[in-house]
């Protein structure tokens, strides 16, 4: 099939890429035109395993192509994914859509045959509605359809979670549009994904609610764990507990940081925003964000008793500072407003992210980063594990730290504390 991609970003490169590894004829399409001319290189703008690979190998096959000219590539495809970004406004907590409108608007200029017109962004309720309106202000209903197909995929698991998803959900109730999906879909189907074709609107809100459960799901375990910091329990053995029941599941369930990156908090505060305008309620939506929001104070707190409040001076280390492991993405990343916290405490960060060294943190005084986890833990009084990276799991800190008296803040139970007991670490972890 003839495909295209509107905005090549984590969405539109990683799914572009993997429906032409399918057979399909696909052209990505970025108005960044650097991003495009480095992508023609074999140059990958995000960090995602697996992924470079595969673009070399389809790109090279000339099943994947690359291109800025949006006219041209609609023009050529039969199925249209729009996959620019739909991040918080502004002015409000609502979902910014004028890039997915601005996208409507070009489309509507380059219609001259039947084309089903897919949102793959997170978009709000109604947007496929708003959308359909733009497009036929200029083009017949008759030659274009539009449907939602949210996306689902993780950062750092992209690929298997494409080719490997729980679901596939198509929102439309176009016929011929759910046929050709369904026949696009099908080398996923036939590996067992489930199919479900819903209405348009159920589509997109099945996205905002999958995200905001999962999202409470995360900051339930949180708030849980400051419960067991203060009971003398172990959080680790309450997940397991809960988890082994199937009614409830034992993923997104480990106490952590704050939930971060580019979807659970815009995500969140969107459908709390969307409930408004229906004049609704989700309260348990709106404590998640309250509750999430203040997890990087109260671990913040907990990093000040920890250093017996003597922050001045201290030299911080923190192994990873994405907002989860195998990827680079910053965005949200509770790092983000942990570090310059500590800072301005008069603190000296050293951190090591095996994705390299952070813009945002380049002009931070006293904030640097260490090419190896070796050189940014040696002198460290406290070492942050921010991120759950595997290459942290199996370091060697009575060898590697040359500071005696250093302390270790496992923000993400990675390891055991019966063991850092034994060698006589100062180890301290979440919800223990
Ligand atoms: N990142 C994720 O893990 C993930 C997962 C599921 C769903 N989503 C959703 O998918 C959407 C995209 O997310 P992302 O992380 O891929 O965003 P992104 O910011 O990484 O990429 C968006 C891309 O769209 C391009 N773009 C914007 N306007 C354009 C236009 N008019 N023409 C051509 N290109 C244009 C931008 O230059 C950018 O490269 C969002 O709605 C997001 O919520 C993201």
């Amino acid at each position: 099939m003839k495909l295209c991609m509107i905005g090549t970003g984590y969405v539109g490169l990683v799914s572009g890429v993997c429906f032409s590894d399918l057979g399909n004829d696909v052209i990505c399409v970025d108005k960044d035109l650097k991003k495009i001319k480095n992508l023609k290189k074999g140059i990958i703008p995000i960090y995602e395993p697996g992924l470079e690979e595969l673009v070399i190998k389809n790109y090279k096959n000339n099943r994947l192509k690359f291109t800025s000219n949006l006219k041209e590539s609609v023009s050529k495809s039969d199925i249209i994914f729009i996959c620019v970004g739909t991040p918080t406004k502004k002015s409000s907590s609502a979902a910014d859509l004028s890039q997915v409108y601005n996208v409507a608007e070009e489309i509507k200029n380059s219609i001259s045959k039947f084309k089903i017109i897919i949102t793959k962004s997170t978009v709000p309720v109604t947007t496929g509605d708003e959308i359909e309106k733009i497009i036929s202000k200029k083009i017949s209903k008759q030659l274009f359809s539009v449907v939602s197909n949210p996306e689902f995929l993780r950062e750092g698991e992209a690929i298997r979670d494409f080719n490997f998803p729980d679901r596939i959900v198509i929102g439309t109730d176009n016929n011929k549009s759910n046929k050709v999906l369904k026949n696009l879909y099908s080398p996923l189907i036939s590996k067992g994904a489930k199919y479900i074709n819903t209405s348009r609107r159920a589509a997109e809100l099945i996205k905002y609610a999958s995200n905001a459960f999962l999202a409470t799901k995360i900051t339930f375990i949180n708030e849980l764990s400051n419960l067991c910091e203060k009971i003398d329990v172990n959080i680790e053995d309450i997940s397991i507990g809960m988890g082994l029941d199937k009614r409830i599941g034992s993923r997104f369930l480990r106490a952590g940081p704050a939930y971060g990156g580019s979807c659970f908090p815009k995500d969140t505060k969107a459908i709390v925003s969307t409930s408004g305008k229906f004049k609704t309620n989700l309260s348990v939506i709106k404590s998640v964000i309250k509750s999430n929001n203040n997890r990087s104070l109260l671990l913040l707190t907990r990093v000040f008793d920890i250093l017996n409040n003597k922050v001045k001076n201290k030299k911080i280390c923190f192994l990873g500072v994405t907002f989860k492991a195998n990827t680079d993405d910053m965005r949200d990343s509770s790092s983000l407003s942990m570090i310059p916290s500590l800072v301005k405490k008069g603190a000296k960060v050293n951190y090591f992210d095996p994705t390299g060294e952070k813009n945002v943190f380049k002009n931070l005084k006293n904030v640097n980063f260490s090419n190896d986890i070796k050189s940014a833990i040696t002198n460290a009084d406290l070492i942050i594990v921010h991120t759950e990276w595997n290459d942290f799991k199996s370091i060697n800190f009575k060898k590697d730290v040359k500071n005696k008296n250093y302390k270790i803040f496992d923000m993400r139970n990675i390891y055991s504390s019966k063991k850092m007991k034994k060698q006589k670490i100062k180890y301290f972890a979440i919800g223990s």
